[in-house]
């Protein structure tokens, strides 16, 4: 296992370039079992999910390769199982289930399980498909699904849900008539996978908002598509300019998507500003102050940047409430942030952060993708050495994370732990 060793206190300046999102990529090559042509995706990062999305797409049926950032895909003779080595090793997997069902009439998909952050159930996914004239068993850890031709039908989310929407909208594309998905979730990367379905001759309309309506079609085509950039890791970017006191420009910076992380760490005393070339990012003052943050779906504060952000409170005057509104266990970064000299106080789903004069590098351990992103940060900005353990967490959503942030400054190498 690696872990990164990270010395702190050096300010960040210089460009540092956004790559492909991670949550965008995985949706769009599962939607790839869906199509009849062959499919390109361009600015797709180098990630350990996405190199497991492929590994369980070329299981389906689906040959799949990956260049520099490129995917090509090609038509599939789906095959229906998704194995639990795959599915237990990355959530997402479950994406395939609605693909495989408009596509082949059958799945057998791995039930994933709970994982750090929460309990995580795919029950409004199921609901859904099962609306459309699905039909599931659960037999041994397995999701066994049926269908003959999926019918479109009226599904009224009980929350919004990135995963529901994203596995409801690939089983409408190829469903007999009109769907409608009420209460969809709104996400960026919900759009971006609509976006490329219609490039492909699907029917979809009001993506990016909470009601989509989907007209089948008997076959969709392929195209060549740019994954869009990834929004919370250019927010990440914006956090290590602030926690760092350093000055950097983002590029591919998605500005509009990132809008409520923008408004928050202005709040916080950061002069973050759009400009041809990137946004460029730095504190306004000498000093930040602390801003209450509630997580919620978008076009709310991310879930996804909670942990960064909480490590750029910890060093702002005065306190900072965070209310974590997603999901019931996404705290896992807080004892470690303590264990750098912080003052956090959780309760329950919300925490009290009260601004420190520093933090001192300690040895700390990832728990999750998001809480590793946040200690590197915390890292970063610590006076002395910085172990963070269990990198691959975050080698699951980073693409080369500290060659970026060390061609900028930072002082971080990997070891063996
Ligand atoms: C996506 O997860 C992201 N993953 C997550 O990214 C992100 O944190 C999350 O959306 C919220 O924005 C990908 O895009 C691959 P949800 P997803 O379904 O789809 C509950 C990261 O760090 N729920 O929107 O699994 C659920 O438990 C991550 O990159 C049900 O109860 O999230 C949660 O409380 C991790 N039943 C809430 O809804 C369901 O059937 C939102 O979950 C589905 C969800």
């Amino acid at each position: 296992m690696d872990k990164l060793v990270i010395e702190g206190g050096v300010s960040l300046n210089g460009r540092i370039a956004v790559s492909g999102s991670k949550n965008a990529a995985l949706p769009l090559l599962f939607a790839s079992i869906l199509l009849e042509e062959p499919a390109t995706f361009t600015n797709v990062p180098n990630l350990r999910d996405i190199h497991t999305a492929l590994k369980l797409l070329r299981i389906l049926g689906c040959p799949a390769e990956y260049e520099s950032g490129v995917v090509h895909m090609r038509p599939c003779g789906p095959k229906p199982e998704a194995p639990y080595e795959l599915v237990k090793t990355m959530r997402a997997s479950v994406l395939c289930l609605g693909p495989l069902l408009a596509r082949i009439g059958q799945a057998r998909v791995a039930l994933p399980g709970g994982c750090a952050i929460g309990a995580r159930p795919v029950d409004q996914h199921l609901k859904g498909m099962e609306k459309m004239g699905a039909r599931f068993n659960l037999e041994d850890g397995y999701i066994l699904g049926r269908c003959d031709k999926l019918a479109g039908a009226h599904i009224s989310f009980d929350m919004p849900t990135v995963g529901g929407t994203e596995n409801l909208l690939m089983a409408a594309v190829l469903a007999d008539g009109e769907t409608v998905l009420e209460n969809a979730a709104r996400e960026p990367e919900i759009t971006d996978l609509a976006e490329f379905l219609i490039a492909c001759g699907a029917r979809i309309e009001g993506h990016g908002s909470s009601i989509i309506r989907v007209q089948g079609v008997s076959r969709l085509g392929g195209c060549t598509y740019a994954v869009m950039p990834d929004r919370i890791e250019a927010g990440t970017f914006l956090v290590a300019a602030g926690i760092t006191n350093g000055n950097l420009l983002v590029q591919h910076c998605p500005w509009q998507e990132l809008e409520a992380v923008i408004v928050k760490l202005q709040a916080m005393g950061m002069h973050i500003e759009k400009t041809p070339e990137g946004v460029l990012a730095r504190r306004s003052g000498d000093t930040l102050r602390g801003v209450d943050v509630q997580t919620r779906p978008y076009p709310g504060f991310p879930t996804d940047m909670q942990a960064q952000l909480m490590a750029l409170m910890c060093l702002a005057e005065g306190s900072s409430v965070v209310e974590e509104g997603i999901f019931e266990n996404r705290f896992m970064h807080v004892p470690e942030l303590t264990r750098m000299g912080a003052d956090i106080k959780p309760a329950g789903r919300s925490a009290m952060v009260r601004g420190v004069r520093g933090l001192n590098g300690a040895p700390v351990m990832a728990s999750d993708l998001r809480a590793s992103a946040s200690l590197v940060l915390a890292g970063l900005a610590a006076k002395g050495t910085t172990h963070v353990q269990r990198i691959y967490h975050l080698d699951r959503g980073y693409e080369a994370i500290e060659n970026k942030l060390n061609a900028v400054g930072a002082r971080i190498r990997r070891e063996k732990e």
